[in-house]
């Protein structure tokens, strides 16, 4: 702006102010996209472009204008390198300009919805509906129009409120309650079964993975594996089982059929040398952490899970994610003194479950090329492959593959 206010006065007010704002603006949104492309975040051109244009428009705009006239207003459009009061008017109108978009900025961060596109005729089913990041899922989703959404679990009543709470702000998308315990084979079959048997058959766009147990005692399910394998993992893989054929009828129409499964970082507890196959029917002790060692077991076979289905079934996109550490009735089973060193360790990274449901809600609805079919992903979006080691990596895919024939032979007769 001080160069065209030195060299081109004639140009007048308005005209310097345009041409500085479209400059500022432009090499905003040019910097941005660059970072967004070659940063962490490591988006494709077209998608790091369209975030560093969200992110930037409007609050770039509103800076620009905001400094662009205090400056104005001080100086009288003179410039004047020599003159102190230049000096004190340059740094006053940047500060203004600074503080201008703030709450734009801040309600924005506050309503991530916005980045969610619009759901119109998709049907997503969200297993662990019932509470927690899957009811913040649920809810959240709603508000994007799909035609329908199915939550499923154990507890009716929670279900209902759920669905009542929807429905109060959402008259257009149906919700129904399918009553599944995934923790047994047979209740999985049946839930899978009654839900195949509608009329007119169900549509599925979108399966999100994500009820489960944590820091359990020893226990054994129903079919006798242990209880945190049964529920996290083994009850999952039945009911994408059963539901493939709707996601791939989805993916012949040329649209997107999309599996999402919950994983954690504490895939990293997992037992040595990864999941105990010949130990899985069984309550399966360990002398230490028994608890997080079977938990950190099922997550490890939840982000290998889902790099072997995108493996084996490419037309479809299948990903894992982990929600960060969030408030949630996750942390309700657990003994005192687990509580106690959970709370200690990670108190200061606790996020609440309306923060917590974002990187789900974004490897739900985000489109296809922008996901690395397979991958794992952090909190929000953030391809964590690279971080991953020994089991999770898993280069060769010896771990996935025996995960996978493991879980078929299991699966048997279902
Ligand atoms: N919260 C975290 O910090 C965190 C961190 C990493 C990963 N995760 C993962 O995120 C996912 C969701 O956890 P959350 O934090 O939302 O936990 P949550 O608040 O305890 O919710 C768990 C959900 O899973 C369902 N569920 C539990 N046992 C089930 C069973 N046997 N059959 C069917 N549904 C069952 C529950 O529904 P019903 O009671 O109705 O059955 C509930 O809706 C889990 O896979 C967890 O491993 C969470």
């Amino acid at each position: 702006m001080w160069t065209l206010q030195s060299l081109y006065p004639e140009l007048g007010v308005n005209s310097i102010m345009l041409a500085s704002m479209a400059s500022g603006i432009t090499t905003s949104i040019i910097l941005e996209t660059i970072l967004l492309k070659r940063g962490a975040d490591q988006l494709s051109w077209t998608m790091a472009t369209r975030t560093a244009m969200g992110m930037s428009m409007v609050s770039m705009i509103a800076m620009e204008i905001v400094e662009n006239a205090v400056d104005y207003h001080l100086t009288g459009g003179l410039v004047a390198f020599g003159d102190p009061k230049f000096w004190l008017a340059a740094v006053l109108s940047i500060g203004a300009g600074f503080l201008a978009p703030l709450p734009y900025n801040y309600a924005r961060l506050r309503n991530p919805s916005k980045d969610i596109p619009d759901l119109s005729g998709q049907s997503i089913f969200i297993t662990g509906g019932t509470g927690g990041l899957g009811a913040g899922t649920a809810l959240e989703l709603s508000k994007h129009n799909p035609a329908h959404i199915y939550i499923s679990g154990r507890n009716a009543k929670n279900a209902e409120k759920i669905i009542a709470e929807i429905e109060k702000s959402n008259k257009s998308t149906r919700v129904t309650f399918v009553e599944c315990d995934l923790s047994s084979l047979s209740a999985v079959q049946n839930a899978a079964d009654h839900f195949l048997a509608q009329t007119p058959p169900p549509r599925l766009d979108t399966l999100i993975c994500n009820a489960g147990i944590m820091n359990r005692p020893q226990e054994t399910s129903k079919e006798g594996y242990e209880i945190q394998f049964a529920t996290n993992h083994l009850g999952h893989a039945l009911l994408i089982r059963k539901l493939l054929p709707l996601l791939e009828k989805t993916a012949s129409e040329g649209k997107d059929g999309r599996i999402v499964v919950l994983s954690s970082l504490a895939w990293q507890m997992h037992p040595l040398g990864g999941i105990q196959f010949d130990r899985l029917r069984s309550g399966q002790s360990f002398p230490i952490l028994g608890p997080w060692q079977r938990y950190g077991q099922t997550k490890l076979a939840n982000l290998l899970y889902a790099r072997e289905l995108a493996k084996r079934y490419p037309h479809l996109t299948c990903v894992s994610v982990y929600p960060g550490i969030v408030t949630t009735n996750l942390f309700d089973y657990m003994s005192f003194k687990n509580k106690v060193m959970l709370y200690g360790c990670f108190w200061w990274f606790m996020v609440r479950p309306e923060k917590g449901v974002q990187n789900q809600l974004w490897a739900a609805t985000t489109p296809k090329k922008e996901l690395s079919n397979g991958s794992f992903y952090n909190p929000v979006g953030k391809n964590g492959d690279s971080g991953l080691m020994r089991c999770a990596k898993d280069s060769k895919g010896v771990h996935a593959k025996r995960l996978w024939e493991w879980t078929e032979d299991a699966l048997k007769g279902y």
